[in-house]
């Protein structure tokens, strides 16, 4: 548990956004391809479509879509820390982060760094910039989860992919979350997901990894008991890494018999807006849970200015986090609902064999040039292609 003394500044979430690419599966279509009863995908995995990326909508380009809208001239002069958490790393030495903060005309005056632990890294990101807004006062930060997760056709992980990115600005006194400077955190050892360098797939064991998840939720929430910090009729909601929302609702389920019938009712009916965006994009591993964030904020208008939020990441490997914040006055303002599901309503839907031969798609690797078109002319960057090995952006 981390000490921090009770005069540190206050430090959150300032603002959130998020970019998912403009094309899509139909899971229907694919249960259907599959040979699968779509009820499996649609009820038992609890997911609806899946966000597909083009080429040109790599991390990187995603991560800087993704800012974009929310950063005003004041805040890029004011970043002294720039974060991308990926799992989904284009480049085994630069950081992804400085292809981003060129993209995006960042003050130069920052540090600029690329965060891997699986689905956690995004919440090892927003505590290292929590933990540097308080020690830099008048910096911010930025932290942005950006990942395609992909398992490969006629996988069991096949209906468990996605695309996209989630960027959030940190900051004192912020205007959406404050967030505790106490947490519980885990990390050990463990084989339930990975993926090799020489794979553009990951390996899951899959039962395995659900264990896991639910094991370190339960022995994080126990831990959290037993020192005070999570009684259950002080937390308006509870959030969770949502790689599916069926392995979110596992691990909510798991509290059914440990808490008060009304709290778990509530923490039900408030995880049942925090899925709606993710239901229709898919997992975008570390992003998951802040697209779960997002979604729970602009989805849900009974939550309170005040309201106490507790978040559980997962990543696999592992490593778990469970942490609280709190509302602020006016969050509201600061959110984009609208536009938010009108983009992911003006998506294009994919038939079975664009999305095959989307995810077969490749980026030269012979050092050959490529040239990309633009496939998402909403998208303010894209990658145009590659040369000598390197990528390059628009
Ligand atoms: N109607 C309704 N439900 C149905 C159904 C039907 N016709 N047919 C099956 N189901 C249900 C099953 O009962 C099952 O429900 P429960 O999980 O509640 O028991 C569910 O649908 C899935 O069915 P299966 O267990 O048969 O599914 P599967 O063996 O094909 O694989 C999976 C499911 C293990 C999640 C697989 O998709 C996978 O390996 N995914 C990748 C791994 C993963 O995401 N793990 C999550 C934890 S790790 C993590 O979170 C990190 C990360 O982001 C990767």
């Amino acid at each position: 548990m981390t000490a921090v003394s009770s005069d540190a500044p206050v430090v959150g979430i300032d603002r959130i956004d998020c970019y998912t690419p403009n094309h899509y599966l139909d899971l229907v279509d694919l249960a259907h391809a599959r040979g699968e009863d779509p009820n499996k995908y649609l009820i038992g995995i609890g997911q609806s479509k899946m966000a597909v990326a083009a080429l040109d909508q790599d991390i990187v380009a995603m991560a800087a879509n993704a800012a974009e809208p929310m950063l005003n001239a004041e805040d890029k002069a004011n970043i002294g820390l720039l974060i991308v958490a990926t799992e989904s790393g284009i480049d085994q030495s630069k950081a992804s982060a400085l292809f981003v903060e060129n993209l995006l005309g960042l003050d130069e005056h920052l540090r600029a760094i690329e965060i891997k632990e699986a689905c956690y890294g995004a919440t090892a990101g927003v505590q290292l910039a929590c933990d540097y807004v308080r020690s830099h006062p008048g910096r911010k930060a930025l932290v942005i989860a950006s990942d395609i997760a992909r398992y490969g056709l006629r996988t069991a992980g096949e209906v468990t992919q996605g695309a996209g990115s989630v960027a959030m600005l940190i900051s004192r006194d912020p205007s959406i979350l404050v967030i505790e400077p106490e947490s519980l955190y885990l990390s050990r050892s463990t084989g339930d997901f990975w993926r090799p360098n020489y794979s553009t797939e990951a390996f899951a064991r899959g039962k395995f990894s659900e264990q896991v998840y639910v094991g370190m939720f339960d022995e994080l929430w126990d831990e959290a008991q037993g020192k005070g910090m999570a009684r259950p009729e002080d937390l308006q909601a509870l959030l969770f890494h949502i790689p599916f929302s069926k392995m979110g609702r596992k691990g909510l389920r798991s509290l059914e018999s440990r808490i008060d019938g009304p709290d778990y009712e509530r923490l039900t009916q408030r995880f049942e807006s925090s899925i709606v965006y993710g239901k229709q994009v898919g997992n975008i591993y570390t992003g998951s849970i802040y697209l779960a964030l997002l979604s729970l904020l602009e989805n849900d208008d009974t939550l309170r200015e005040g309201d106490r939020i507790g978040l559980f990441s997962y990543g696999s490997g592992s490593v778990g986090e469970l942490y609280f914040g709190r509302l602020q006055p006016g969050y509201r303002d600061r959110l984009d609902p609208r536009r938010h599901q009108s983009a992911l309503d003006a998506r294009q839907q994919l038939t079975m064999e664009q999305y095959e031969s989307m995810f077969e798609g490749q980026l030269a690797t012979d050092g050959s040039t490529q040239t990309l078109t633009q496939t998402d002319p909403a998208a303010p960057h894209y990658l145009a292609g590659i040369k000598e090995h390197e990528r390059q952006y628009r």
